[in-house]
């Protein structure tokens, strides 16, 4: 039973960090360039599509409550992040933190949940995507030939069965595949231009909105009162249950700033850059969301906000129709670039653990020119693209929340366990107020789990259930801390080319 929890030498995670050579990744990303990446995964549809469906279902004005609820988690979660991500600069994020620090079993259910967080949140921005091309083309008035989402009928095991194909969901993944497989430098330069896009396009709206509301004082604040909706009666419906079932739903909108620390192996100095990184972005986005949410709620009364592109009423409603265009142009930019860091995180994820032994090798082949994990990047595009054409946003959305959550959990539990057992180990960046930060930040967290909804829990159990199967088939055998500890191989592998 103690193999189960073996730890991984954090030795072994600096001598992997150090390895150079035409086998290891690139070190090609600075300081703006993490920030910007942050920022790439983490404003997407969140902000655009759930702020307004969660103010109208849920929270109404104190949506921003909501907001404030789940980012005070988010940022303490990102302060157990930095501390890792600075102490253990590999491509593995919260996994392997864990591994460091809780053992095998822990890093595989993280690394596990987190293929929810990036492969299931790819596929959920990119449907969310193909309803703001859709929706462009209508601003255009062009009738598309053909249905985005025609519908096919299968027969499974004799049953009849109709699905949607999201045909632009799956072009646009095919797209930021082919991007991801030819390089990162490449694809960070295609995510600045998105990022600049979707930021101006967060300014705008928060320029034309202030000025509305510098002149329309009386409608804002009618429209703000009261600020929390008294309850219905059920849970969720208003009030402060409101304000909590809310915050997981726009939990989603942060999801993202852990993927800079995926990226440490392509970052030049990844000691200082990746607290940088994870903290600047975090903290530039939680700020644009309470302004955003708060103006949202004043101009647009909160229970006409449940619609596609809440975002783009709120210009309709202060008079700038032009500003449909360019929101529509900037969520698309945005979500693009949010499933390109998605599609990136999770294939570091998968290639770090494939570097350990617990996947196949050929997960962590890297391309002799390009320099990237080729082949794992493809195949995640492929279940990517199968995920967004075939499943609905909202499973796929709550799914994503319940992955991200449990890793935050644990990675919060990590910097505890780690500041006991190994308190002399240098650490570049400290989180503050240690207990205090990780623990308010599980508080948080498992608050949040348990007001998802129930066929998501149930999805979320299988899928781990799923994940124990193939660790026990699988990764236990070709661990390589597992294979060291029985003698088969030496303790420290020298660099990654070594699992060639
Ligand atoms: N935070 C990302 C979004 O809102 C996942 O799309």
């Amino acid at each position: 039973m103690a193999k189960l929890f073996a730890i991984k030498p954090l030795s072994a995670c600096h001598e992997e960090a150090a390895a150079e050579g035409e086998h290891t990744l690139k070190r090609s990303l600075g300081p703006i360039n993490l920030v910007t990446l942050g920022i790439g995964a983490i404003i997407g549809a969140g902000i655009f599509v759930l702020t307004g469906t969660a103010a109208a279902q849920f929270a109404g004005p104190a949506i921003v409550l909501s907001y404030v609820i789940a980012g005070c988690g988010c940022v303490f979660a990102g302060l157990c992040y930095a501390e890792f991500a600075a102490m253990i600069p590999i491509a593995g994020s919260a996994y392997t933190y864990g591994y460091t620090t809780l053992g095998e079993l822990v890093a595989w259910i993280i690394g596990w949940a987190l293929c929810l967080e990036y492969a299931f949140g790819a596929a959920t921005v990119a449907v969310g995507w193909s309803g703001y091309v859709s929706s462009m083309f209508g601003f255009f008035g062009v009738h598309l030939p053909f249905n985005a989402t025609p519908s096919i009928a299968l027969t499974l095991f004799g049953h009849p069965f109709a699905a949607k194909v999201d045909i632009f969901a799956l072009c646009a993944i095919i797209v930021v595949t082919a991007v991801l497989v030819v390089g990162v430098r490449e694809s960070a330069n295609f995510n600045s231009a998105a990022v600049m896009v979707k930021v101006s396009v967060v300014l705008i709206f928060v320029g034309l909105a202030a000025t509305f509301a510098f002149t329309h004082w009386h409608h804002m604040m009618a429209n703000w009162h009261p600020f929390i909706p008294k309850n219905r009666g059920a849970f969720g419906e208003y009030g402060w249950s409101g304000i909590m079932r809310g915050a997981t739903v726009v939990f989603f909108a942060y999801i993202g700033f852990d993927a800079v620390s995926t990226a440490a192996q392509e970052a030049r100095n990844p000691q200082k850059d990746l607290p940088f990184g994870i903290l600047g972005s975090l903290i530039i986005c939680t700020i644009l969301y309470i302004i955003v949410s708060g103006l949202l709620t004043g101009i647009v009364p909160f229970a006409q906000l449940n619609t596609p592109a809440p975002v783009a009423d709120g210009a309709v409603a202060v008079g700038a129709a032009w500003g449909v265009f360019l929101i529509d142009l900037g969520a698309i930019a945005g979500l693009a670039s949010v499933m390109l860091v998605m599609i990136l995180g999770q294939t570091r994820v998968l290639y770090t653990m494939a570097h350990d032994g617990l996947l196949p090798k050929w997960v962590s082949e890297i391309h002799p020119r390009f320099r990237t994990p080729w082949l794992i990047t493809i195949a995640v595009g492929v279940l990517v693209a199968f995920l967004a054409a075939f499943f609905n946003i909202n499973f796929l959305g709550e799914l994503v929340s319940l992955g991200t959550l449990l890793a935050f959990t644990i990675v919060c539990l990590g910097v505890m366990v780690m500041r006991r057992r190994q308190p002399d180990v240098p650490r570049p960046f400290r989180t503050p107020w240690v207990p205090f930060v990780p623990i308010a930040g599980m508080i948080i967290a498992t608050a949040l789990m348990v007001s998802a909804d129930t066929p998501a829990k149930v999805g979320f159990f299988s899928w781990l259930i799923i994940g124990l199967f193939i660790y026990f088939g699988y990764s236990l055998r070709h661990s390589k801390v597992q294979r060291a500890a029985r003698g088969v191989i030496s303790a420290t592998p020298r660099e990654p080319s070594a699992t060639r």
